[in-house]
């Protein structure tokens, strides 16, 4: 047992993640507002013995009246950079007709997230569709990619000045599967063929828009991967997981790396893979989430190490855990930049850790149950901003550029 301090590189970014749809509030105009309150899935939330109230977004962390506030506390906090994103239904409520307004409104976000001192990383879809795309058959139809790069176009135009890297698309393929393939995400659909043309599709607007900002605003781009950790566990574990890991992790980075400056990537889960597929990490005796995901941050060392041979940087833009009672938060954290500091000296160009998220959001169909914030919301309070104690054990680490790491047998 020993403890060390392990820094990290100059210039490391540090800070928290979040979306719109899931801080702003009252985005009455996005696909995800109407299914909320859909018959269908009142009853079935009413089926299940759920209160339907708990799982309506509603004024989420009514982050778009509080941004200063949150800008504030992550500026407390020593954070150095900023996750936020763009809500297209804002920017477009009516097919063709672009607000002012709300290009005014986020303007004025960005501005006081530099004025904190933070480097912003901005997202252009992160799920949430306006209702017209919706209704137009979203990302299923070739014909409707160009209303999203019209729509990308314009925030850029306006916005570019104050965002330091675009994140164009957030995990394609966690979306275009939970969307048209499980059936849990708005249109609950279940059909590869669909997800297969969704995540082509949006391969697809990606590239127009990466290839737009670097031709006219020339800023760093990527999308935001969700990339699993997949160990061979068994017989012929190894083939599956080769497999796996080309569909699961790289479809879509190869794909779209030319286009990327960086890549932006998300890490949550682990599996371990056997000759009949996946296997749930929580069998393998990890502590869980309250969401019931095994943590097992050795993961993302793997993930990193995979992705060096892109050659190119690498930005942490959501790893995180549900924990209400903040128990388990500190360790997650770092545990899990133990070994973005071992992929590190082993090579891989780390350059940013977004802990996911900074306030506890609306965590999509599960409602406002799951607690990632390190900032807590009470949602019987006016929804007033509670510093959580591992948000200070981060902030020692953020202000550091640095983690005072106690080494158990590792
Ligand atoms: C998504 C977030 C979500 C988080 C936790 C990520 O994959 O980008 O929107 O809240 O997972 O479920």
């Amino acid at each position: 047992m020993s403890k060390q301090t392990l820094k990290f590189p100059k210039g490391f970014l540090w800070g928290a993640a979040g979306s719109a749809y899931q801080t702003e509030g009252n985005n009455t105009n996005s696909d995800w507002w109407n299914w909320e309150k859909s018959l269908q899935r009142v009853e079935q939330l009413k089926k299940d013995g759920k209160n339907p109230k708990d799982y309506f977004s509603g004024l989420a962390c009514d982050s778009y009246n509080r941004y200063e506030e949150d800008f504030t506390l992550a500026e407390h906090l020593g954070h150095s950079a900023t996750r936020l994103g763009i809500e297209w239904a804002r920017i477009e409520p009516k097919e063709g007709e672009y607000s002012e307004n709300e290009l005014d409104h986020y303007e004025k976000v960005l501005q006081s997230a530099k004025f904190h001192g933070l480097k912003t990383f901005v997202t252009l879809h992160h799920y949430t569709l306006p209702i017209w795309f919706f209704k137009k058959g979203g990302f299923e139809k070739k014909q409707n990619i160009v209303h999203f790069t019209a729509y990308a176009q314009k925030v850029v135009q306006r916005l570019s000045e104050y965002v330091d890297f675009w994140v164009t698309i957030n995990e394609p393929e966690l979306y275009a599967g939970q969307s048209y393939m499980v059936g849990r995400f708005p249109p609950q659909k279940k059909s590869l063929y669909l997800t297969w043309k969704v995540v082509n599709h949006l391969i697809t607007a990606h590239k127009v828009v990466a290839d737009y900002i670097h031709n006219n605003y020339p800023k760093p781009v990527s999308m935001a991967y969700n990339l699993l950790d997949l160990q061979p566990s068994g017989f012929l574990g190894e083939t599956v997981v080769r497999f796996l890991r080309y569909f699961a992790n790289e479809y879509i980075l190869q794909r779209t790396i030319d286009t990327c400056d960086y890549i932006g990537v998300n890490y949550y889960f682990h599996h371990h893979v056997s000759f009949l597929g996946l296997r749930k990490h929580s069998v393998h005796s990890h502590e869980l989430t309250d969401r019931g995901w095994g943590i097992h941050p050795e993961g993302i060392e793997q993930v990193l190490l995979s992705l060096k041979k892109f050659k190119k940087p690498l930005y942490i833009l959501e790893n995180g855990l549900a924990d209400k009672k903040d128990v388990r938060r500190e360790n997650y954290i770092k545990d899990h930049l133990y070994y973005v500091h071992k992929a590190i000296t082993q090579g891989a160009d780390v350059k940013a850790y977004l802990y996911w998220s900074l306030l506890d959001n609306f965590e999509w169909e599960e409602g406002f149950g799951p607690r990632f914030g390190l900032i807590e919301i009470d949602r019987e309070d006016f929804l007033r901003r509670k510093v959580r104690y591992s948000a200070l054990e981060y902030a020692k680490i953020c202000k550091s550029n640095s983690l005072e790491y106690l080494v158990i047998n590792k």
